[in-house]
């Protein structure tokens, strides 16, 4: 993939965020020329600045993804060859606080991209990032596969389903990959991937920046909310590692892989909240939570991926397991905290270890 991606123009939106300041580290490491899309950073810290990225791109735009015109230009100047739209409103307890912009940004926004990518010409491959909430959450021990039916019962699951449809009916309409190579150049897929871990989070209302701000910054008890959720949860690297590779793929004209993916964890990645919680204390050997059971905003309880396609079709596979995971993250925040080394380094090793560089 390094060789791959080495020279190419790539554009990602959300470049400013969790997921898409790892993506953007990992393609500047391989030598892609990057264009970044995004509002600035809303926390501080947060790992575009810890990684010093705005530097390390070709060109950073702070520019909303609801503003058609300003999106058209961007692609019509900057001519990208690959998309990465990650760029989301991402939280559901905030899509409770606002769902009107949570609506606009996530399936407006996603309308936007795609037009732009339809006006401009040129992109080969694009991928854009869903979740795994897009699945009609039937609360059942049944692990949802890309044909299962989309819904939302918070409007953040709702406004990703939605994007999603959107996603589906611009490659029906205009991506199609029966009309791939006559009427149109440009494949498009969905990634759908379950909950992130790593270092360099510190969103709010997530558990780990939680539990690190807790421990590190306040030493005060982690609060835990629905401690009996359980989640699919895998290290950020894995599903990047899913996005890249068909980002790859597609640009070498896969026609097949356009449509929807799950990039979900391996069996032991589906823990309880609370377990979570239980295993990141004793990695970290230090920190204790108390659990603040909070009922006033439905979340789903349990929810579980099979991501057997992407294993079969893209030979994509988890690499590592929760304990694997668990230790990366925390480690990257102890020396992060810590104080004494570059985080640029510690994030980079993260990377070529993953990637077996
Ligand atoms: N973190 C997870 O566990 C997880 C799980 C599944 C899917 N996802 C999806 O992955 C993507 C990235 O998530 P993240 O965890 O990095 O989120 P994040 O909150 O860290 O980053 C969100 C990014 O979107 C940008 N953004 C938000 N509103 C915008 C707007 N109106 N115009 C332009 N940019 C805007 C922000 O500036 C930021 O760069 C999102 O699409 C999210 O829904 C995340």
């Amino acid at each position: 993939m390094k060789e791959f991606y080495c020279g190419k123009k790539i554009l990602i939106t959300g470049h400013t965020g969790f997921k898409g300041s790892w993506l953007t580290r990992i393609l500047v490491n391989w030598g892609a020329t990057v264009v970044g899309v995004s509002l600035p950073p809303d926390t501080a810290p947060n790992l575009f600045e810890t990684l010093e990225l705005a530097g390390k791109i070709k060109k950073n735009y702070f520019t909303d993804i609801r503003d058609f015109n300003k999106i058209k230009n961007i692609f019509e100047i900057e001519k990208p060859e690959i998309v990465f739209h990650l760029a989301a409103q991402p939280i559901v307890r905030d899509s409770y606080d606002d769902p009107l912009a949570t609506f606009s940004t996530n399936i407006i926004g996603t309308a936007n991209i795609l037009q732009a990518i339809k006006e401009a010409g040129g992109v080969k491959s694009a991928v854009i990032i869903t979740t795994d909430k897009v699945y009609e959450n039937k609360e059942q021990d049944y692990p949802y596969k890309e044909t299962d039916a989309l819904g939302g019962y918070d409007p953040y699951s709702a406004s990703k389903a939605a994007a999603d449809i959107v996603t589906s009916s611009y490659i029906r309409s205009f991506f199609n990959p029966s009309d791939f190579g006559q009427k149109h150049d440009t494949l498009v897929a969905v990634a759908r991937a379950g909950n992130v871990i790593g270092g360099g989070d510190w969103a709010r209302d997530r558990l780990i920046p939680d539990m690190v701000r807790a421990i590190f910054e306040r030493k005060e008890s982690v609060i835990i909310r629905n401690p009996k959720a359980v989640r699919p949860w895998q290290h950020v690297l894995e599903p990047l590692g899913g996005y890249l590779l068909l980002g790859k793929k597609m640009f070498v004209g896969h026609g097949d892989l356009s449509g929807a993916w799950n990039f979900g964890p391996g069996e032991d990645g589906l823990v309880r909240v609370e377990e979570l919680v239980e295993k990141g204390i004793s990695i970290l050997q230090q920190g204790v939570f108390e659990v603040a059971e909070d009922a006033s905003k439905h979340e789903a309880n349990l929810l579980k991926l099979d991501a057997s396609k992407a294993g079969i079709l893209l030979d994509w596979h988890p690499k590592w397991s929760l304990t694997q995971s668990l230790e990366k993250t925390f480690s990257w925040y102890e020396k992060f905290y810590g104080g004494k080394e570059d985080p640029s380094k510690f994030t980079d090793s993260q990377i070529a270890e993953y990637f077996g560089e």
